[in-house]
């Protein structure tokens, strides 16, 4: 078989180098895409849209409907909005081994959303809704950290999230 790389160069030493680098890309693409899947990590794909100035008077995110709802087929849904600097509610419990998605916007500029530990991290940008699925195996505290710089206090910006045994599940407080 020829080489398909002639085309573009004559040199056989050239050509060479040119497919070491081809297969070195290809192994770290792969290597990466295999711990992303074996880690389930994956970047935020949902794409909606939300006018962030607004947040209050949409149904999902009023203040009166943030929290934590339990959804018919038992998982739970999380709807929360971050704002500076905080986010809301500024507690929340969720039962364990329980598929939880986190519906999270922000109120005013970019904030983030971390839960170290967790595969639980987004970016919150005005104007979307940031999405995440997850399933807490253990029970017990964690910090909601806002990791993308907000303001002067950014570093003051963190909330609790506590996973609970399922009996006592999902509530808010
Ligand atoms: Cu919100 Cu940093």
């Amino acid at each position: 078989m020829q080489d398909p790389l002639r085309y573009i160069c004559d040199d056989p030493l050239e050509r060479q180098w040119v497919w070491l680098s081809l297969i070195i890309a290809f192994a770290l693409s792969a290597i990466l895409g295999f711990y992303a899947f074996a880690n389930n990590i994956h970047p935020p794909s949902n794409v909606e849209t939300i006018d962030s100035t607004r947040l209050h008077l949409t149904e999902e995110f009023a203040e009166d409907n943030l929290g934590v709802k339990t959804n018919a087929d038992g998982s739970v849904t999380v709807t929360m909005v971050a704002a500076r600097y905080g986010f809301y509610p500024p507690r929340v419990e969720i039962p364990v081994d329980t598929p939880v998605t986190l519906r999270i916007a922000s109120a005013d500029v970019l904030h983030g959303f971390h839960v170290p530990t967790t595969n639980m991290a987004t970016m919150v940008v005005p104007g979307y809704i940031s999405e995440v699925n997850t399933t807490f195996p253990r029970t017990g505290e964690y910090s909601m950290l806002c990791n993308e710089y907000c303001g002067l206090g950014h570093d003051a910006m963190w909330s609790r999230l506590v996973v609970v045994p399922k009996s006592t599940g999902g509530e808010t407080s």
